[in-house]
């Protein structure tokens, strides 16, 4: 800091001089203080403006949750999920492992949802499933599984849709599958068994793909 100092000169008058001394401790401590507080309220009220202009996600799962999703068919699996918990869920249970007791045989580890052409899921779900049937080494034989699909509300096309959602996420959740079925390849598969009445059995099951 430059302060000035008076020197007498031999003229009898005062000539200025310029002499150097430091910036007080306690001014610098406080310019300081002053400065790491500005920051820092800057940074937490953004200047006044949304503080998320200037730090928009806190974590990586909140940036996350912003990005577009990655599965185009997650909504289609997820309809097939709901569809699965209103019909399905009653006798294989919300988690798929059945009701052995009443003769309801388990979908995780079933070699019928395991299986990688879908008509078999798709027929099984349109016409319901009577006599034996072995899931995973064991004999079912006492059960008797509905029409589900064929009582869904709405049309063919409708069925068809839903019946092909539900299949889809059984064979994503329960068979890890990748992939959905088509709302087309149910529809082609179910105007096949038009001609069909009753349940199937496993056997009939065997001869589609
Ligand atoms: C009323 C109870 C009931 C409902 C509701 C039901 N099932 Fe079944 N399901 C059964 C029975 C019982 C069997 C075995 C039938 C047999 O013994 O022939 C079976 C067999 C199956 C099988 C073949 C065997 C296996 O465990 O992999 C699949 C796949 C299946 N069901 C999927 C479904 C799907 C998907 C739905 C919903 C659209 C559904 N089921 C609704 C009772 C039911």
């Amino acid at each position: 800091m430059k302060t000035e100092t008076s020197q007498p000169t031999g003229t009898g008058e005062i000539e200025p001089t310029v002499t150097m001394t430091a910036i007080p401790v306690w001014l610098m401590a406080l310019l300081f203080v002053l400065l790491f507080f500005g920051a820092w309220y800057f940074d937490l009220y953004g200047g006044w403006f949304d503080a998320r202009v200037y730090a928009p996600y806190r974590s990586v799962p909140d940036l996350a949750r912003y990005q577009p999703n990655s599965d185009p068919d997650a909504n289609f699996v997820a309809f097939g999920k709901k569809l699965y918990s209103e019909n399905c869920a009653v006798c294989h249970m919300e988690t798929g492992v059945g009701n052995p007791a009443n003769g309801c045989p388990p979908l995780i580890d079933s070699e019928w949802v395991h299986h990688e052409a879908p008509d078999r899921m798709i027929m099984l779900i349109s016409r319901g499933l009577t006599g034996p049937i072995t899931v995973n080494g064991k004999v079912y034989n006492t059960g008797t599984m509905l029409a589900v699909g064929d009582s869904l509300p709405g049309d063919e096309k409708e069925k068809s849709a839903k019946i092909a959602a539900i299949a889809s996420y059984v064979r994503r959740h329960f068979g890890e599958l990748p992939g959905v079925v088509k709302p087309d390849h149910a529809e082609a598969v179910r105007a096949g068994i038009k001609d069909h009445s009753g349940y199937f059995t496993a056997e009939d099951l065997m001869k589609a793909p």
